[in-house]
């Protein structure tokens, strides 16, 4: 080793070891990266029954949730948390206590947190959810309605 050559560099190791490793730190860093591709329509091909939400990916502490919604829901309220609708398909109203949102195909709504709402849907409408992994489709009214969510994979 000269005073010239790299060796003399600090961290002159760890670019060593990633030429000889390289491509084996490529292929870990993509094989470790996380999930496949998800498409929507695929998962919302696998099921049928209305206000059941399945979760299809997870992003932090929060699901991306697909339901398919037709008929009234029951009026609730999230007091931790906002929830995010985006209409893939059909027609949302979204009815709150002091006005309605009407959303089609890629329209979303942000329900505010603790703002009372009922989801309806004349015919069968798809949605994509975001809200945090903990919330429960029914808020704080229970019910009939309350679905346990189920993890497509
Ligand atoms: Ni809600």
């Amino acid at each position: 080793m000269t005073a010239g050559s790299s060796y003399a560099q600090p961290g002159w190791w760890k670019r060593s070891i990633r030429g000889k490793w390289g491509c084996l730190a490529d292929w870990a860093r993509v094989t470790m990266a996380g999930m496949d591709p998800v498409n929507v329509d695929a998962m919302l091909a696998r099921f049928s029954e209305h206000w059941s939400p399945k979760k299809i990916a997870q992003i932090n502490d929060y699901d991306v949730r697909n339901v398919k919604l037709q008929g009234d829901f029951t009026w609730h309220k999230h007091d931790d948390t906002e929830e995010l609708f985006l209409v893939l398909s059909g027609e949302l109203t979204i009815q709150m206590r002091d006005r309605n949102v009407v959303l089609g195909p890629r329209d979303l709504f942000v329900v505010p947190r603790g703002v009372e709402h009922c989801p309806r849907a004349a015919t069968e409408t798809a949605v994509l959810l975001l809200e945090p992994s903990s919330v429960i489709n029914t808020g704080d009214a229970g019910g009939e309605f309350t679905a346990e969510v189920e993890t497509l994979s």
